[in-house]
């Protein structure tokens, strides 16, 4: 099972010039929340940014070299399924471009919509309607958190995503 976390602007923004354009605390905390003591998998330039994060084991995907003591693979499925073995959720966090590759891969989708629009270089991908339908939403001050599943499956993981801000 995976699953996909993100931050996106209205106009679907999530980075600019290798960094997140905004500082939304809330809702940092909450991606810390669902990720912690999970694995997550992110794209080399997300890592490039971010470094590994604490208390999650962390896999990068990356066609080139990387310093040792990185788990990190080059291609996506085998990373995915690297990560499966763990028996933890596994989160893609991305960049845009992880965002993009890993949507086929996914069955829920965290996304929060920060309630800015801003320029960037880096998008979150659209959502086709024919694979996907909203089964959350939750209001905070300065984003919309919404969870998405893919059509087909069951709702039962989908209340342990919102109950996290409850
Ligand atoms: N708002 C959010 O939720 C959020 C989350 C994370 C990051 N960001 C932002 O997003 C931006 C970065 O996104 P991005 O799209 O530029 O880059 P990215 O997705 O972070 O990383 C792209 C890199 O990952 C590697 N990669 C991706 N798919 C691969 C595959 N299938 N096989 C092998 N390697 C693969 C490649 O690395 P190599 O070039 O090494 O081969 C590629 O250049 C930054 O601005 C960051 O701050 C936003």
């Amino acid at each position: 099972m995976i699953y996909i976390i993100g931050a996106m602007s209205r106009n679907r923004v999530v980075g600019k010039e290798g960094k997140i354009p905004w500082k939304v605390a809330e809702e940092l905390s909450l991606f810390r929340k669902i990720t912690y003591g999970n694995v997550v998998v992110m794209g080399r330039k997300t890592f490039d940014a971010i470094g590994g994060l604490e208390g999650r084991r962390n896999i990068v995907l990356s066609g080139s070299r990387m310093a040792e003591g990185v788990e990190h693979y080059g291609n996506l499925e085998e990373a995915l399924s690297k990560a499966e073995t763990s028996g933890k959720r596994v989160f893609v966090i991305g960049g845009g471009e992880t965002f993009s590759e890993a949507l086929p891969f996914a069955s829920f989708i965290y996304l929060s919509v920060i309630g800015v629009e801003c320029e960037g270089d880096s998008f979150f991908p659209e959502l086709d309607e024919r694979q996907w339908h909203r089964v959350g939403r939750r209001a905070c001050e300065r984003f919309v958190f919404l969870v998405y599943e893919r059509n087909g499956y069951s709702h039962s993981i989908v209340e342990g995503g919102l109950s996290v801000i409850s």
